[in-house]
């Protein structure tokens, strides 16, 4: 799914206290990233319910470098409690060359985009996705793209994200 056009539309109905993510939220960021690939429906084919394994380290380790002094990085959060996350989303900005359409320095790329199942229905994935688009933005995206469960399809679809074209993966295993 891929958005050209930064489509949100006014405030969330309820205020939710989006933050942005620190070095300290990496250990939490790991988990959401984990509950995010959990959503048991298609069109995801890998396994559900994730068990702990080398990869959630290598996770917890990605996210402390990352949440480091990187401007094209960020992640957006809702806390749960201290030292708790309820929600979270992360966003890569990707460098790309000026076309004709646009000059503009930088393709987005939304990741790990989670609830806790406690707090779902509660617009903190709106919000949290909400205030990740917005950054995107203001850093001169000329688009957001992310990959969908079918879970997270009327949330982007209600933020304006749209079907994209296909593209062609070559996938290194
Ligand atoms: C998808 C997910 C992030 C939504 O989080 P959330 O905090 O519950 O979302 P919100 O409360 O902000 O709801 C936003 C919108 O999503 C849609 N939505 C959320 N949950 C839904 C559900 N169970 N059924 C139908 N629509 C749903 C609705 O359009 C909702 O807007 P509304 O409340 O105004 O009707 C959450 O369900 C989740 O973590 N799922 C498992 C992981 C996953 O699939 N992540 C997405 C990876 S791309």
């Amino acid at each position: 799914m891929a958005i050209k056009n930064h489509s949100w539309m006014g405030e969330p109905a309820v205020s939710v206290p989006v933050r942005r993510a620190v070095i300290a939220d990496a250990e939490e960021l790991a988990r959401i990233r984990q509950l995010s690939l959990t959503c048991p429906t298609e069109p995801w084919t890998t396994p559900r319910g994730l068990p702990d394994g080398p990869w959630t380290k290598d996770c917890r380790e990605a996210f402390a470098a990352l949440l480091g002094d990187n401007d094209t990085f960020a992640a957006f959060v809702v806390d749960a409690a201290p030292g708790r996350l309820a929600a979270g989303a992360v966003g890569l900005l990707l460098p790309r060359l000026p076309g004709p359409d646009s000059s503009k320095p930088f393709n987005g790329e939304i990741n790990a985009v989670a609830t806790d199942p406690r707090f779902r229905r509660c617009g903190y994935g709106r919000a949290v996705v909400g205030a990740l688009m917005d950054w995107m933005v203001s850093r001169d995206c000329h688009r957001i793209s992310l990959t969908s469960s079918s879970e997270g399809e009327p949330l982007y679809a209600s933020l304006g994200f749209v079907e994209g074209d296909p593209r062609m993966i070559w996938q290194i295993r």
